[in-house]
C-alpha cells in the first residue's frame, strides 16, 4: 500500500498540482490556507482525496475568524491572506475547515497512525523539531506505530524504535532552505521524504494580482524563492 503524506500545503495550489504521486491513500496533516492566495483548489483537493485529514492552526485561525496579531514578516502576511481568504472562500469551505478534527486515530496497511498538526502536547501551535527525546516525552500516551505531523515546514523522519515520527516538511511553503514542494510516501510501512520543482514564478504572479501590499508579496516571493532561508 502506498500512502501519501502531505502538510502545510498554504493555498499554493502550483505546489500541489506537481505532486503527481499515485497513491492508495493520503493523509494531509494540516494548514491548507493562509500565506498564498489560491486557497479553493487546494481545499478541493483535500476534500476530494485524503483519507484522512486534521486542522493546522492557520485552517483554525481561518475558519474561526481570528483577527490577524500584530507583528511583522510571515505572520503579517498570515494575517493578510486570512483577510483575502474571508472574502475568497464560501460557506462549505468554512464549514470543512471548522470541522477538521485536531488530531486523528486510523489504521492503514496494518500500521496504527497519529495525525497531528503540531504535537500531542499542544496540537495545533507548538513547534518541535527532530529530536527523538523531546518526541519521545510528547508520545507517552500516544499509541501509534506512526506518528505524522507538520507546523514546522521541516521534512524529518525518526525512529524511537517502537514507533516513527515523521513530518513530510511543507508542500506549499517550505523552510529548509529547499525551496522545492515537500512530501512523504509511506510504502509498506517504509518511509521516504521527496521534493520536487514546482512553477514558483506561477505562485508568485498570482500573489502579485492578489491586492496584497508589494511588501508583503516580496516577502512571500523571497520565502518562496530561498525555500525560507531567511525567515525560518
Ligand atoms: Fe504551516
Amino acid at each position: 500500500m502506498k500512502i501519501l503524506v502531505l502538510a502545510d500545503i498554504h493555498a499554493n495550489s502550483f505546489a500541489l498540482g506537481a505532486i503527481r504521486e499515485s497513491f492508495d491513500a493520503c493523509l494531509f496533516l494540516g494548514d491548507l490556507v493562509e500565506y498564498g492566495v489560491d486557497p479553493i483548489p487546494c481545499i478541493n483537493w483535500i476534500k476530494t482525496y485524503a483519507t484522512a485529514a486534521v486542522r493546522g492552526n492557520h485552517d483554525h485561525s481561518v475558519a474561526q475568524r481570528v483577527p490577524p496579531s500584530a507583528g511583522g514578516g510571515l505572520r503579517q502576511l498570515a494575517g493578510a491572506t486570512r483577510r483575502l481568504h474571508w472574502n475568497l472562500l464560501r460557506p462549505a469551505h468554512f464549514k470543512y475547515l471548522s470541522q477538521l478534527p485536531v488530531t486523528q486515530n486510523l489504521i492503514l496497511d496494518g500500521f496504527r497512525f497519529y495525525l497531528v498538526h503540531a504535537t500531542p502536547r499542544d496540537p495545533m501551535d507548538e513547534y518541535l523539531a527532530a529530536d527523538a527525546d523531546a518526541w519521545r516525552g510528547r508520545l507517552e500516551n500516544v499509541e501509534a506505530d506512526f506518528i505524522c505531523a507538520g507546523h514546522t515546514h521541516i521534512p524529518f523522519h525518526l525512529d524511537l524504535g517502537d514507533c516513527q515520527v515523521l513530518n513530510p516538511g511543507s508542500v506549499g511553503q517550505p523552510r529548509d532552505g529547499d525551496p522545492r514542494a515537500s512530501y512523504a510516501i509511506i510504502e509498506n510501512g517504509q518511509v521516504q521524504l521527496k521534493r520536487i520543482e514546482y512553477d514558483i514564478d506561477a505562485t508568485v504572479r498570482q500573489l502579485q494580482q492578489s491586492g496584497l501590499e508589494p511588501e508583503l508579496i516580496e516577502l512571500a516571493a523571497s520565502t518562496l524563492q530561498s525555500g525560507g532561508r531567511h525567515h525560518s
